[in-house]
């Protein structure tokens, strides 16, 4: 308790205790710098990687393997940047300026090489959780990206519809549900390519390099700054336990198309 009482001072610990005891914040009202300095941090992260991952997957419009899922994929897009716009528009009602920011920051970088792996580092001065850096290279990845990382971010979304900030919290049914489709659309294409021969060791060869930077997006799991999110009412869970749920979730999936998990210790990412 002592390291807490010099870490936190007596309006951050009240504060903690209002926020445990059910107190929200809605538009309009006035948020205690603490509070919003860390709601900001959260919303810069998901916005910035909604608009990334919009980007990122818009080349797969064109390069989809029929015209049925070029339809697909360009609903996907559109959802991911409906995502960005929703975020943004939180961030603006703020006094952020998110127009600036998708203007001056390259939010459509990815990295060049295919088989890096970044840990835990950032590459540019923007907000998005760091496998948005990542280049979508083959069909394999855009559904390894649906089967993996949207499923991810559904669990992390899961928080959200709790959140002490209502106007997010309002926002985010949708986007989960949205969510939610993009996951089903990963599930299908799994299956067929899982089951065909010719593809499957090629789609293990693709979820061995996309895998650990999928398990890294739930961050540190000795983060401090996770615990403080979930005093502060802006996350249920901890890094570790999110992370855990999702395993719980893909790892039968995987069994059951007979795909393997590679090996995956975060001591080992770069950081
Ligand atoms: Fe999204
Ligand atoms: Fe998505």
């Amino acid at each position: 308790m002592s390291t807490e009482q010099n870490q936190y001072g007596e309006e951050e610990l009240k504060l903690f205790d209002d926020i445990k005891s059910g107190r929200t914040f809605d538009l309009g009202d006035e948020l205690p710098p603490f509070y919003k300095k860390h709601l900001l941090n959260l919303l810069w992260m998901q916005g910035d990687s909604e608009y990334a991952g919009a980007l990122g997957y818009m080349p797969w419009i064109e390069k989809a393997p029929s015209l049925h899922e070029k339809v697909l994929v360009a609903q996907i897009v559109k959802d991911e940047m409906r995502h960005a716009q929703v975020v943004y528009r939180l961030l603006d009602g703020l006094g952020e300026k998110t127009l600036d920011h998708t203007n001056t920051k390259e939010l459509g970088y990815k990295i060049e090489e295919d088989e890096a792996q970044i840990g835990f580092k950032r590459v540019k001065d923007d907000y998005r959780v760091n496998i948005f850096y990542y280049n979508i290279k083959y069909w394999h990845d855009f559904i390894l990206f649906n089967f993996l990382m949207d499923r991810a971010a559904g669990h992390q979304l899961e928080d959200t519809l709790e959140s002490s900030y209502l106007p997010w919290k309002k926002n985010i049914a949708g986007i989960f549900k949205e969510e939610t489709f993009h996951v089903v659309h990963g599930d299908k294409w799994i299956g067929i390519l899982a089951q065909d021969p010719k593809e499957k060791p090629f789609l293990q060869e693709r979820l061995n390099l996309w895998w650990p930077r999928v398990m890294n997006v739930f961050g540190s799991t000795r983060s401090q700054t996770n615990d403080l999110y979930v005093r502060l009412g802006l996350k249920k869970r901890t890094n570790g336990e999110i992370r855990q749920a999702f395993l719980d979730d893909i790892l039968p999936l995987c069994k059951k198309w007979g795909l393997e998990v590679p090996d995956y210790k975060e001591s080992d990412q770069p950081t």
